[in-house]
C-alpha cells in the first residue's frame, strides 16, 4: 500500500478519536496537524487547544491505538504542540492580542482568591502559555507581595503602561503583572470610591500594554460589588472562577457569587475548594477541618464544573508571604492539587470557547440583539 493510501486510512481512523472533554472527533476539531509515514513508521502531530491540557495522556493513548489498527503500520509516534485559539467577537476588539480573560473571585474575604489567582497564572505559565495577571483588588492589593515584586514601578512608553515582569525561576517564561500596589501607597487606596475604581479598572484593561496573551487572569476583591461589575461592563470575560472554603458561611457567599456572574452574563468556569483538608506531614492522615466536599456539592447543585480541592498547608502561606509563588508547585501535595486545578480550568476554558458564543461585556448586544443585562434570567443588581 502506498504511503498516501496509508495516510488516508490513518486520517479516517483518527476520526474515531474523540476529544474527551469536547466530545467531538480530533480531525473535525482540526487538532491533527500532520501525519507522516515512512516504511510503516508513523508520526502524528496533535495540536492541543491549550498547553495545560488535562487529557494529553488519554489523547495520546487513543491516537496510538487508532493508528496501530491501520494495516501496514508498525510503529507510532505522537507529538504534541499547543495553540490557544484566538477569541473572536468583542474580546478581540476590546483587548486585541488577549485570547482569554478570566476573573477569580468569591463573595467571601480571605478564602484564598489571590492565592488561587496566582496559582492559576503561574501554573498556566509553567505549562507553556503566555499569561498576564491583573490585580483587581484596588482596596487591598496583595499580588505585589505574593510575587515578591513589592518595590517594582511600571514604566510608561508611548502613553501605554508597561506591566511588571515576573520571571519563572529556571526558565525564560515571564508573567506580566499590573497592580495598583505598584503605583500608590496601598493604604491610600482604602478611601477610594466607586467612580474611581471604575476609572482604574478601565485604565488597567485599556491602557496597559498586555501584548499577546493566551490568558489574562484577574484577581478580584472580596464581595460582589463594584469591581466585578465594572469588569463585566468593560471587557468580555471568558469566564469566572469562584473560590470558597468548605464552611457553610463561605459556601453561601460563593453561591451568591456564581449567581452574580450569571446575572451579568458571565460564564462560571468552575468552583475551587480551598483549605479543603489538612494532611498531617508526619503520618499523612487527612483531617477535614472545615468539612470537606461542600464546594463540590454546591457546584453540582448549581450545575457548574468543580475544578479541584486545595489542602491547607504551611507551604502555601509561606509561598504567599515570601513572594515565591513557584513554591506552590514544588511541594508534592500542593503542587499536584494546583496543577490539577490549573489543567481542569484550562480544559473548561476550551470547552466554553468551543461550545458557547464569544463572550461579550454588559451592554454589547448578542446575535439576537439582546445585551447581557436583558438576557433571559437576568435580575438587575445595584452597583456598590
Ligand atoms: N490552602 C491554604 N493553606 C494555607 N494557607 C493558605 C491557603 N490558602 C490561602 N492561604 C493563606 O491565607 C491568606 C489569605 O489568602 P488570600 O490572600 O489568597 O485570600 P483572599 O481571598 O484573596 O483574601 P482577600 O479577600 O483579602 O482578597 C494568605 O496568607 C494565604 O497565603
Ligand atoms: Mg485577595
Amino acid at each position: 500500500m502506498s504511503n498516501e493510501r496509508i495516510k488516508e486510512q490513518i486520517t479516517d481512523a483518527l476520526r474515531g478519536v474523540m476529544d474527551p472533554e469536547l466530545h467531538q472527533d480530533i480531525v473535525k476539531l482540526k487538532m491533527v496537524k500532520s501525519v507522516a509515514v515512512c516504511d510503516g513508521a508513523v508520526r502524528v502531530e496533535i495540536e492541543l487547544t491549550t498547553p495545560a491540557c488535562p487529557l494529553k495522556d488519554v489523547i495520546r493513548k487513543d491516537v496510538e491505538r487508532a493508528v496501530r489498527g491501520v494495516a501496514g503500520v508498525t510503529q507510532v509516534m505522537v507529538e504534541f504542540s499547543a495553540s490557544v485559539r484566538p477569541s473572536s467577537g468583542p474580546l478581540a476588539d476590546a483587548l486585541p492580542g488577549v485570547k482569554n480573560v478570566l476573573a477569580v473571585g468569591a463573595g467571601k474575604g480571605g478564602v484564598g482568591k489571590s492565592t488561587v489567582a496566582v496559582a492559576a497564572a503561574v501554573g498556566l505559565l509553567r505549562d507553556g502559555a503566555t499569561v498576564g495577571l491583573l490585580d483587581g483588588d484596588i482596596y487591598g492589593p496583595s499580588i505585589p507581595t505574593m510575587l515578591g515584586l513589592g518595590d517594582a514601578q511600571p514604566r510608561v512608553k508611548n502613553e501605554r503602561i508597561l506591566p511588571i515582569e515576573w520571571r519563572l525561576p529556571g526558565s525564560q517564561s515571564v508573567l506580566k503583572v499590573i497592580s495598583i500596589g505598584f503605583m500608590i501607597d496601598p493604604d491610600k487606596a482604602l478611601i477610594w470610591r466607586g467612580p474611581m475604581v471604575h476609572g482604574v479598572m478601565r485604565q488597567f484593561l485599556g491602557q496597559v500594554d498586555w501584548g499577546e496573551l493566551d490568558y489574562l487572569v484577574i484577581d478580584l476583591p472580596p464581595g460582589t460589588g463594584d469591581v466585578p461589575l465594572t469588569l463585566a461592563q468593560s471587557v468580555p470575560l471568558t469566564g469566572a472562577v469562584v473560590v470558597c472554603t468548605p464552611q457553610e458561611v463561605a459556601l453561601i457567599d460563593a453561591r451568591r457569587a456564581v449567581r452574580m456572574f450569571r446575572d451579568v452574563g458571565v460564564e462560571c468556569l468552575g468552583m475551587v475548594e480551598n483549605m479543603s483538608y489538612y494532611a498531617c506531614p508526619h503520618c499523612g492522615k487527612e483531617d477535614d477541618i472545615f468539612g470537606r466536599g461542600g464546594a463540590k456539592q454546591s457546584a453540582d447543585r448549581l450545575n457548574v464544573p468543580f475544578l479541584g480541592e486545595i489542602p491547607i498547608n504551611g507551604v502555601i502561606r509561606a509561598a504567599g508571604d515570601e513572594g515565591r509563588p513557584e513554591r506552590l508547585f514544588e511541594h508534592e501535595r500542593t503542587g499536584q492539587a494546583f496543577s490539577e486545578m490549573v489543567r481542569n480550568l484550562a480544559g473548561q476554558i476550551t470547552v466554553r470557547n468551543l461550545t458557547k458564543p464569544p463572550p461579550r461585556a454588559i451592554g454589547q448586544p448578542d446575535q439576537q440583539g439582546r445585551n447581557a443585562a436583558n438576557a433571559p434570567g437576568h435580575k438587575p443588581i445595584g452597583i456598590g
